[in-house]
């Protein structure tokens, strides 16, 4: 339909970037340097945790929680010695990736068949009730080679081209039977650059279960008999089951070099689809601003011109308006209050925290969108995105701490201690305090999904040493700066507000304000749960780019809107109502989530809801804080302008 393909843009800007540039090999980041290997070479194969998946019977997602590879109900071999942890980013712990060594043996081009990984396991009846339990819900393997994540390959029957899917099955029921996969084939596609070099570029495992296989070498002599396909390897509940893991090894020579060899994971289920949608949704939200920007800037321009004539007329205050001539209806009273619209809200503190720290997550979101854009943060650096987007908010601590200050003092406001104390703490002491509730529940169910005590130390360290001395220090510059002149003089005595009506009211206005914004962007929203819940990867970040601009454009405008009208009413608090009606998208967001609870997920347990709520409810917040922000300031320059092209004296 369309012939740009976007989401190919970034990866393919980024690769004109490293190969145009001499400095490859500085701008290579960890993970993306090309490792050549000889005949024979060990090639490591590092295990990930097991993660729940989408059910390929009704693409439902049964649980939140993840495992540890060698948590001992697995029973899966580890090497010998005990494994080892692989040192990861800070983003990459946070987002539950723990990386181990293992003991399988790949060595470039010799092909392996049957191979035991290690002695027959013995499983207790305990333990195969959870590993049973497990396969009911979909669990995947996820294994690394070379950087690599092991997938399996999938057909997308509407574009009729295969794809790599990061992670294959545990196991999988049939006549509703769990049955274990204890093989693994293991099909690894190398690429040649030189004589005797050679690159891995692909990896897919096709597992299986095989029952009666059998170790028969001993010692470093792993040969093994593999059963045969007939007979499944189940895990009985009521005794014990004995299991014996195999693996055979394939070396495939590929065309696929090693730039292009993410490629193949990062597909794109029907790119027509997500571009129509954005298209299209970007096509009415921009139709609809363009329309009533239009007529609310004639209205506008209007009101101005006649106000100031009025003005020349020696006529103050037209609130008396028989007697203006020819015929002029008061239609707009947005004049009438201009001694009252810089007034300083009702709990401007408050306000201006929340302001500050909406900027700084405005500025960190909008840093690593652009960053991703250009291709840095591709997922072949594992947990870069993550690392990005908490060391950006950690900096931008300053920016959160300036513009709360410079808020506060717009607002006349004097509890100066206060705001530098609350600006770097209240939100971000709600986001751990509840982050921190919910991880004690997945710590509680042995997942390995809980972050470990010293990655929340590690995290408090940072924003206590980073974050709030460059939110203090941006605060007391702001504090320092003048005091911005509001354009018209605030009278003594506060106006009286005549009650509002209709969709003026606070709860319908924000109603209404909220549904744009959300159309604009859920498409994308959909994506990036999909990724969230069901780990997939998400790359799109060109269409999350436009998205992105979508949803300030959307929210600036409506809000703006809802402000104009409020304004007209002769309510002249519009502070909190920009705020809160440019905020209240973010109910729309997590009714959404509730929406995607209901069609894409079916918990099995009491936590695994909780925690899908209390983690939604935390995005949400943090939506609400963000967009929010962007009415509230477009507002600000929307009243300011209006009310300094008025010629009051
Ligand atoms: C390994 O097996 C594959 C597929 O059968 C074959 O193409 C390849 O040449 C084999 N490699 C070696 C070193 O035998």
């Amino acid at each position: 339909m369309l012939p740009l393909r976007l989401d190919r843009l970034p990866a393919g800007l980024a690769l004109f970037v490293l190969s145009a540039s001499p400095l490859v090999s500085a701008f290579y980041l960890p993970g993306i340097t090309p490792t050549n290997y000889n005949n024979g070479d060990l090639v490591q194969l590092t295990v990930n945790h097991l993660t729940p998946s989408q059910s390929a019977r009704d693409t439902h997602v049964r649980s939140v929680f993840s495992f540890d590879y060698y948590h001992r109900a697995f029973h899966f071999c580890p090497p010998e010695g005990g494994p080892e942890s692989i040192s990861e980013s800070l983003g990459s712990i946070l987002f539950g990736d723990r990386i181990q060594t293992s003991p399988f043996q790949l060595h470039m081009n010799v092909n392996e068949t049957c191979k035991a990984v290690c002695d027959q396991q013995v499983f207790e009846p305990r333990e195969a009730k959870f590993v049973n339990r497990r396969i009911w819900q979909n669990f995947n393997l996820n294994w690394l080679v070379d950087g690599l994540p092991a997938g399996q390959r999938y057909l997308d029957p509407k574009t009729n081209t295969d794809f790599y899917q990061p992670g294959f099955a545990l196991g999988e029921v049939k006549d509703e039977q769990p049955r274990l996969n204890n093989h693994y084939n293991i099909y690894i596609d190398q690429h040649q650059v030189r004589r005797d070099q050679y690159r891995v570029v692909g990896i897919l495992v096709e597992p299986e279960s095989l029952g009666e296989s059998k170790r028969v070498g001993t010692g470093d002599d792993f040969s093994a008999t593999c059963g045969n396909s007939g007979v499944a390897q189940l895990l009985d509940e009521r005794v014990q089951t004995s299991v014996t893991w195999t693996y055979s090894v394939t070396w495939r020579p590929s065309t696929t070099s090693f730039a292009t060899r993410w490629d193949k994971y990062l597909h794109v289920y029907d790119p027509k689809i997500h571009w129509f949608w954005l298209v299209n949704s970007a096509v009415v939200v921009m139709f609809l601003i363009g329309m009533v920007s239009t007529i609310l800037a004639r209205t506008l321009r209007k009101d101005i011109k006649r106000y100031n004539r009025l003005d020349q007329l020696g006529l103050d205050d037209f609130s008396g308006t028989d007697d203006v001539e020819d015929g002029v209806v008061e239609d707009s009273g947005w004049k009438l209050v201009h001694g009252d619209v810089f007034r300083p809200p009702k709990y401007s503190l408050a306000l201006s925290v929340l302001v500050g720290n909406g900027a700084q997550l405005f500025t960190m979101a909008g840093f690593t969108i652009a960053f991703a854009v250009v291709g840095f943060l591709s997922p072949s650096n594992r947990g870069s995105l993550a690392t990005v987007m908490i060391l950006l908010y950690t900096f931008f601590g300053f920016i959160g701490g300036y513009v709360s200050s410079r808020v506060y003092k717009s607002f006349n406001g004097t509890k100066w201690k206060q705001l530098f104390i609350w600006t770097p703490s209240a939100v971000p002491a709600l986001v751990f305090g509840t982050f921190f509730l919910l991880n004690l529940f997945v710590w509680a169910r042995q997942s390995s999904g809980a972050v470990p005590f010293t990655t929340m130390l590690v995290i408090v360290g940072i924003w206590f040493v980073i974050s709030v001395p460059l939110s203090i220090a941006g605060s007391w510059l702001g504090f320092k700066q003048p005091q911005a002149d509001a354009p018209v003089r605030t009278n003594q005595i506060p106006r009286q507000i005549p009650p509002s009506h209709g969709y003026l009211r606070p709860l319908p206005s924000m109603l209404l304000v909220g549904v744009l914004p959300f159309f604009a962007i859920f498409v994308e929203l959909y994506f990036v749960m999909n990724s969230l819940w069901s780990s997939r990867i998400y790359y799109m970040f060109g269409f999350l780019f436009l998205s992105f601009g979508l949803l300030v454009v959307t929210s600036a405008a409506v809000t703006i809107m809802m402000v104009y009208f409020v304004l007209c009413a002769e309510n002249y608090h519009w502070q909190w109502r920009a705020f809160a009606s440019s905020g209240a998208s973010a109910g729309y967001v997590f009714a959404y989530s509730l929406l995607y609870w209901a069609q894409m997920l079916k918990f099995s347990s009491f936590t695994g809801g909780l925690l899908y709520l209390g983690y939604s409810m935390l995005i949400s917040f943090l939506w609400f804080v963000l967009s929010g922000t962007i009415g509230f300031f477009a507002c600000w320059v929307f009243v300011h302008r209006i009310y300094g092209s008025l010629k009051i004296d």
